[in-house]
C-alpha cells in the first residue's frame, strides 16, 4: 500500500449508514476496475468485514466482486456489502462477557488489509469514514481515494454528496402529502427531517414541497416568530400552516435535542426536535391541534432518484480514475457541474452548512416563507 507500485487488486468498502446511491457507486467502481485488468474484494458491513476477516469459523467477511456481481443493483437502495456505522477501527465495538468496550483495532486492520494482498482502496463514506481514511494514511495505507456519500450533503469541498438527492425527493413528497390533510384539518403540522447539524434536507424539501416555515440549525429560531407566522397566515385566512424542521434545529441560545449519548469515537442519535417545536407552540397557540410527522429513515431507504445514480456512477468511474493516475489521498467532488476532487484532509473537520445567506434561503423568503427568525 506504500509508493507507486502497480495496482492489481483494490479493496471497497461502504462505511457508515446507508444512503441511496451505494449501489451506483460501487457498480461504477466494480465495472471500471475491471477494465483496468484489477480484481475487486469488498468488505462487509464497512470496515467490518476487513477486521473481522481472520475470525475462526468460516465468514470471512470478505467477498470478491466482478462485473456479474453488481449486475442489476443500479436502481436498488441499501447496498450489496451492507453497511455499519459500528465497525469504527479505531474504536471497535467488542462485547466480553456482557462488557462492551471499544478497543482500537486499526493495526489489525492494516494487517489484514495487506495479507488480503490489496494494493488500494475506495472507501465510499460520510465525514467519519473519511476522518478514519485520513487516519489509515497516516498509518501507512497511502493509496486511499474516497466517495463522498451521504444524504445530509454536510462534506466539504464537494458541493454535492450522493444520497442527498433522493432524501430531498422523499422529504418533498411527504411534505406534499402533509400539504391536503393540514389544509383539511385547519392544523399545525410539523414535519421532522433528518440531516445531523446540517439543513440541507429541511431546507430544499422544505422549498420543494413549499412549507411556509423551515428551521434549520444555521438559523436558530424563535418561537415567538413562529407563532407570528401562524397568525399572520391566520390574519390572511390560511387556517393551516406546515412547518419542516430539521433533527438539528433549536431556538436562539438553546441546544439540539438528543434521544442518545454518543458511545465512544461514535456521534450521538439526534431526534426529538418535532415533539419539542410542537410543547412550545402548544403554549402560545390553542386555536389550532398541532401534529408531528417523524420522516426518520425512510429518507435512506427505497430506490435511488436518477441524479443519485448519475452522480454515484460519475464519482464511482472517478475513484478508479484516480487511482490508476496515482492521484492517492484524494475525494472524489462535484465542483459545479464537473467532477474532481480534493484532498481527504480538506474534506474532513469543517462541516458543510448551510450558509443563512444563500440564495436558496433569500427566495424561500421572497416567496413567504418564515425561518422562525
Ligand atoms: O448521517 C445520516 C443520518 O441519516 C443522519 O441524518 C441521522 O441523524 C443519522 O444518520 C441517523 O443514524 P442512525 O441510522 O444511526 O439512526
Amino acid at each position: 500500500m506504500k509508493g507507486r507500485g502497480r495496482i492489481r487488486r483494490i479493496g471497497v468498502l461502504t462505511g457508515g449508514g446507508d444512503a441511496p446511491g451505494l449501489n451506483a457507486v460501487l457498480r461504477a467502481v466494480v465495472r471500471s476496475a475491471r477494465s483496468e485488468g484489477w480484481t475487486v474484494l469488498g468488505s462487509r458491513d464497512g470496515f467490518d468485514g476487513f477486521i473481522r476477516m481472520d475470525r475462526k469459523g468460516g465468514d470471512s467477511g470478505v467477498v470478491t466482486l466482478d462485473s456479474g456481481s453488481v449486475r442489476g443493483i443500479l436502481h436498488r437502495g441499501g447496498s450489496i456489502l451492507g453497511c455499519s456505522n459500528r465497525a469504527n477501527p479505531f474504536a471497535y465495538p467488542t462485547i466480553r462477557a456482557g462488557k462492551t468496550s471499544y478497543p482500537d483495532v486499526s493495526r489489525r486492520l492494516v494487517r489484514n488489509i495487506r495479507t488480503l494482498g490489496i494494493d488500494a482502496l475506495v472507501l465510499i463514506g460520510g465525514d467519519g469514514t473519511m476522518n478514519m481514511a485520513d487516519r489509515l494514511m497516516k498509518m501507512g495505507v497511502e493509496k486511499i481515494v474516497g466517495v463522498p456519500k451521504t444524504i445530509d450533503n454536510d462534506l466539504s469541498c464537494t458541493d454535492r454528496t450522493f444520497g442527498f438527492a433522493t432524501a430531498v425527493e422523499t422529504a418533498a413528497w411527504a411534505i406534499d402529502a402533509i400539504q391536503s390533510t393540514a389544509a383539511a384539518h385547519d392544523r399545525i403540522m410539523i414535519v421532522e427531517v433528518m440531516g445531523r447539524n446540517a439543513g440541507w434536507i429541511a431546507l430544499e424539501a422544505g422549498v420543494a414541497g413549499a412549507a411556509d416555515v423551515i428551521l434549520i440549525p444555521e438559523i436558530p429560531y424563535r418561537v415567538d416568530a413562529v407563532v407570528a407566522h401562524v397568525r399572520h397566515r391566520a390574519r390572511l385566512g390560511i387556517t393551516h400552516t406546515v412547518i419542516v424542521v430539521s433533527e438539528g434545529a433549536h431556538r436562539t441560545g438553546g441546544k439540539v435535542s438528543t434521544i442518545a449519548r454518543g458511545r465512544k469515537g461514535h456521534l450521538p442519535r439526534l431526534g426529538g426536535a418535532g415533539e419539542r417545536l410542537k410543547q412550545e407552540l402548544e403554549r402560545s397557540v390553542r386555536d389550532h391541534e398541532i401534529r408531528v410527522t417523524v420522516l426518520g429513515h425512510i429518507q435512506r431507504g427505497g430506490s435511488p432518484c436518477s441524479c443519485d445514480r448519475i452522480l454515484g456512477t460519475r464519482f464511482g468511474h472517478h475513484a478508479v480514475d484516480l487511482l490508476h493516475r496515482g492521484a492517492f489521498g484524494q475525494m472524489v467532488a462535484l465542483h459545479g457541474t464537473r467532477i474532481g476532487s480534493c484532498t481527504i484532509a480538506d474534506a474532513i473537520g469543517n462541516p458543510n452548512l448551510v450558509d443563512p445567506a444563500c440564495d436558496t434561503v433569500l427566495a424561500a423568503r421572497a416567496v413567504g416563507t418564515s425561518f422562525g427568525d
